[in-house]
């Protein structure tokens, strides 16, 4: 226990003996937040002049509730340093008045182009809702102006569900997919995934069913998002209605996807896999993907999950989105996420590096920094995260018995497990941003995203019984900030 204690200090020494002044906020340093208020989907992610955007579904009246979403907007030329711009939609029009809901954007000749859902409440009224696809363009990446002949699609009759359109361009034409939900013969609800086709981007014909739930995939798919990886195709979705199963579809609703191989003179999307969450986490939800400027496909996410309630709520604003990600698709057809290249970038300094010993302690200033860990693949690791209120501790730990890999953050539901088989050595980098941590496991085939919100200053030790050959800490620099 001394040498634990004179440990501490001895890192606290190298923090220049700032570790005291822990600032008490939840909102993240490097990861996109909101202003204030709340933050849901990312949205209209793209490249504009050399720029990335991403809008994202925001309600700036309160951090309490998603409210009437609005299209919130930010842009960053490294992913990380983000610069809040004004609002970029409000819920304005007839046909979208109650939500203007998520979807995507398409950039051609200087021009974008974003593709929503206008979403109408009718109390009272069955169905009590109606969702109908509408277009927005921006010719300076700042002021959006709504398409006057909005809808460009109507909604679907008896089938109010049908939203988040998802817009690319293959060969001349364009192509749109949509999360649905539909009633079968069975009056059975289920989820599906449509693909329509235009030659102008107004007018538009469904060409296939690209997928639809047999009652497993639950009864709506959102955010669908479809592109080719390495030749085969990808179908990544927001399903609702998955149920439980041992330690899968743990969260309310999951985000997952199905590999297969698709004809675009059929529109056919033949799976060659099962479903399959692409995050262990607590709080990973409605994707969306691009290719970045070096052509890497790249996915974030909502690092949050509906019906939550986390106490960064009082602090005025919620949600955040994930560190964006590669995608590849590795030989087994599973999906590797790796952080951007840039984070490279945001790392400011090394604040440790040695041998982890069970029991050493250390911290990261402000509970903002990355942790990489190399161990053994024969024996257990275990990472404790404790906070002064015990309740708010996290733990993650490698099981090299059950080859299992999980991230605990307490309470009840607090257990994220999943099988894991690391070969050559049990590799870890964990991100840590105040308010959430992402694990990714071996070369990322394996990640976990989660919020958690430690109490004060979060100590980081080894268990008692676990040994890292390489335990490196660095600290991250802000790049994001309450303006
Ligand atoms: C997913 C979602 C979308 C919808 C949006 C509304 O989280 O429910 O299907 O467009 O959020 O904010």
């Amino acid at each position: 226990m001394i040498f634990a204690l004179e440990f501490l200090l001895l890192i606290s020494f190298f923090y220049k003996s700032e570790a005291s002044i822990i600032s008490n906020s939840y909102f993240p340093a490097y990861h996109l937040a909101p202003p204030k208020g709340w933050m849901n989907d990312p949205n209209g992610f793209c490249i504009y002049k050399s720029e990335y955007h991403l809008f994202y579904q925001y309600n700036p009246n309160s951090s309490y509730e998603p409210g009437i979403a609005h299209w919130g907007h930010a842009k960053s030329r490294d992913l990380f340093t983000w610069e809040n711009l004004p609002i970029a939609m409000y819920p304005d029009k007839s046909y979208d008045k109650t939500g203007v809901f998520s979807g995507s954007a398409l950039v051609e000749d200087n021009i974008m182009f974003l593709f929503y859902t206008g979403n109408v409440n009718l109390p009272g009224s069955t169905p009590d809702h109606e969702q109908q696809q509408a277009l927005a363009i921006s010719k300076d990446g700042i002021n959006v102006t709504k398409y006057a002949r909005n809808p460009i699609l109507k909604g679907l009759e008896h089938q109010p569900n049908i939203r988040d359109p998802k817009v690319w361009k293959h060969g001349s034409s364009y192509y749109m997919v949509l999360g649905n939900s539909f009633v079968n013969g069975s009056n059975q609800t289920l989820g599906r995934a449509l693909l329509y086709k235009s030659d102008n981007k107004i007018t538009w014909e469904q060409v296939s069913v690209l997928h639809e739930s047999n009652g497993d995939l639950g009864y709506m798919f959102e955010c669908p998002d479809f592109f080719e990886l390495d030749g085969k195709y990808v179908l990544l979705f927001s399903p609702q209605g998955v149920k439980a199963d041992g330690d899968d579809y743990k969260n309310l609703f999951q985000t997952g996807y199905i590999i297969g191989d698709f004809n675009y003179e059929t529109y056919e999307f033949k799976p060659l896999t099962q479903f399959r969450e692409l995050d262990h986490g607590h709080d990973f939800y409605a994707t969306q993907t691009i290719l970045d400027k070096s052509n890497n496909r790249i996915v974030i996410a909502w690092n949050d999950m509906w019906e939550t309630n986390y106490p960064e709520q009082k602090e005025g604003f919620t949600g955040q989105m994930t560190i964006p990600r590669i995608l590849l698709l590795s030989q087994n057809l599973t999906l590797i996420q790796k952080p951007v290249g840039e984070v490279a970038k945001i790392l400011d300094g090394l604040v440790f590096t040695g041998r982890g010993i069970g029991g050493q302690n250390f911290i990261l200033k402000d509970n903002i920094g990355l942790i990489s860990i190399s161990a053994s693949v024969e024996r257990d690791f275990v990472l404790h995260f404790e906070s002064e209120d015990d309740s708010r501790a996290l733990i993650i730990k490698y099981d090299s018995q059950n080859h299992t890999v999980s991230l605990d953050r307490g309470g009840e539901d607090g257990l994220r497990r999943t099988r894991w088989t690391p070969v050559n050595a049990m590799n870890m980098n964990i991100y840590v941003d105040k308010s959430s941590i992402e694990l990714f496991c071996g070369d990322g085939e394996i990640t976990f995203s989660s919020r958690y919100f430690p109490v004060g200053q979060s100590i980081i030790r080894v268990g008692t019984q676990s040994i890292a050959d390489i335990l490196t800490l660095n600290s991250i620099k802000p790049t994001v900030y309450l303006n």
